[in-house]
């Protein structure tokens, strides 16, 4: 009889993260997403009758604020797990290196404004507004989907030099993550970051440009990992990152681990 909530549950892991979860129907499982008449999530929610669709646009910190009032209402004021999983983008700028950003301030504030907006601000404001919820809960846990892209080892081994807004605000979320256990752990609250590998999210036909970036990517992150044959299916990512969340407790909180539990990112 647990409590979960889930943003950016439109899609991606998101959705796979509520699918798992609803399929203990003990479980009450809240899917947080910008649109809830979108197809895939009303679809989802109409075969699990433990699932409830919330509208929440995590860079809006009113709708947060509506959206936890809204799931108190459902679970009687309590909440055992926070899943923060929205992320955002901007697919115009994702290969550019450092020396790329423009000596222009607007511009680099645009060029930072997705990752920095769903990931940090959108973790922040997502924390504070179900935490006195959490505070109610049986678990206590509140989870940041993270990203081994940060892992300084990684960016040293693998030479990637682009993915910089997107690198550097899921370290961000690392840094916040340590704060909030450091803030939190005397009330009994854990916290982690958690990276879920390298998954294939993409929904559609990935077109050939898509496909050569992936190659490259592969080739890289074969220099941390020699064995790696691809990026795996959500569903393998999201059973690991739920038993990582099931481990989750006093010792473990704070810190940045893969769906595997550890350093292993891919
Ligand atoms: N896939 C990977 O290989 C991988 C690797 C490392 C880390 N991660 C992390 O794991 C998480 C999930 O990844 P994914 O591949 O499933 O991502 P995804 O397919 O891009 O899905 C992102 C989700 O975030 C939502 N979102 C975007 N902006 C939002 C906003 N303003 N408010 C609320 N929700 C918003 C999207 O909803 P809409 O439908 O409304 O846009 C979507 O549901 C992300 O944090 C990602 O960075 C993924």
């Amino acid at each position: 009889m647990s409590s979960y909530a889930i943003t950016g549950a439109s899609k991606g892991l998101g959705r796979e993260f509520v699918r798992q979860l609803a399929a203990d129907t003990t479980n009450t499982v809240l899917a947080i997403v910008r649109n809830p008449e979108s197809p895939d999530i009303s679809e989802l929610a109409s075969n699990y009758p433990n699932v409830h669709v919330i509208k929440g646009d995590v860079t809006d910190p009113k709708s947060l604020v509506e959206a936890a009032s809204t799931a108190a209402t459902i679970t009687g004021g309590k909440l055992d797990v926070l899943i923060h999983n929205s992320n955002a983008v901007d697919p115009a700028t994702m290969s550019f290196n450092p020396t790329q950003i423009p000596f222009d301030a607007q511009a680099t504030r645009e060029f930072f404004d997705l990752p920095l907006s769903t990931a940090v601000y959108g973790g922040i404001w997502t924390t504070n507004a179900f935490l006195p919820l959490i505070e109610k809960g049986t678990q206590k846990k509140i989870v940041h989907m993270s990203s081994g892209m940060a892992d300084l080892d990684v960016i040293k081994k693998t030479g990637i030099s682009y993915a910089v807004a997107y690198s550097v605000a899921k370290a961000s979320i690392n840094v916040l993550v340590a704060k909030y256990t450091a803030e939190l752990a005397p009330r009994g609250i854990k916290v982690l970051a958690l990276s879920p590998g390298w998954v294939n999210t993409w929904e559609g036909e990935k077109s050939p440009q898509v496909l050569q970036a992936e190659e490259v990517m592969l080739k890289q992150f074969q220099a941390v990992e020699p064995e790696l044959k691809g990026q795996i299916q959500p569903e393998e990512s999201v059973r690991k990152c739920l038993q990582v969340i099931k481990r989750l407790d006093a010792e473990t909180s704070g810190l940045f681990l893969s769906h595997n539990g550890d350093k292993k990112w891919l």
